[in-house]
């Protein structure tokens, strides 16, 4: 708090509703700071004892986050001209500069948090950091053993250094119609263009279906649908991301 701002910004900042619309309230004597009815849209205000109809106003939080279970056929940027973002997915928000914490291709499902807390981004993305990240993928193809070591290894997929180690976790083979599936589950703790599909392809595989499961400790939600978004404060993302928190 401290910061003072124009009544009418902050009250539309709130969400109570467009700076017109609050502008009407404020007319219409519906807004009180304290006690006081207040009639002046540019009157600066902290935000403290502000009521809308008698109930109490609280600030918009100083950054948002969405924890979003991303469909195919979205891609993972703020601004495309031809294509639908995943910023589509979510309400608008007008001056907050939303983002994707890194990105999924267009074709990759899950878990992705979109936010505009730069710091937390830098915190999950910096290289060095070796966030996991693990994958859920249906790959057509055989994968053995040999496999999983290349994966503990590291493999050469035509970038300048070798993959770091990551795990490969054989789930279930299939057989659909006379073709040989596997699916697995795929821990980095780096994160390179089209990683997983390039890793698996090394191992001669292709990945048909790939879905983000979790970064770091956050998870993706039982029940959150493709499409679906969970809204969270810094406080609830702190709290789903040590719930998770394994051994
Ligand atoms: N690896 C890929 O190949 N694609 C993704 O979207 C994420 C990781």
């Amino acid at each position: 708090m401290g910061n003072q701002m124009r009544l009418d910004r902050f009250l539309a900042d709130a969400g109570l509703g467009t700076r017109t619309e609050v502008k009407k309230y404020i007319r219409q004597g519906r807004i009180k700071i304290g006690e006081e009815i207040v009639n002046r849209p540019d009157l600066k205000t902290d935000g403290q004892d502000v009521f809308f109809d008698g109930n109490p106003v609280s600030a918009s939080p100083e950054h948002l986050y969405y924890l979003l279970n991303k469909p195919a056929g979205w891609v993972s940027a703020t601004e495309d001209t031809r294509e639908k973002t995943v910023l589509d997915l979510l309400p608008p928000h007008p001056r907050r500069n939303l983002f994707p914490v890194g990105r999924l291709d267009k074709d990759t499902e899950g878990l992705l948090l979109i936010t505009d807390d730069g710091a937390l981004a830098h915190a999950l993305l910096a290289p060095g950091r070796h966030v996991d990240k693990v994958y859920e993928a249906l790959v057509r193809g055989k994968l053995g053993e040999e496999s999983v070591r290349a994966f503990e290894n590291g493999m050469d997929i035509g970038d300048d250094k070798p993959t770091l180690p990551a795990k490969l976790e054989l789930i279930e083979d299939r057989i659909e119609n006379g073709v040989p599936y596997v699916l697995v589950r795929i821990t980095l703790h780096e994160g390179r263009y089209h990683q997983v599909k390039r890793m698996i392809k090394a191992c001669g595989g292709e990945v048909v279906r790939l879905r983000r499961l979790s970064m770091g400790n956050l998870t993706l939600p039982d029940g959150l649908l493709p499409g679906q978004w969970l809204k969270m404060t810094a406080d609830t993302l702190f709290f789903l991301a040590n719930s998770n928190k394994q051994g």
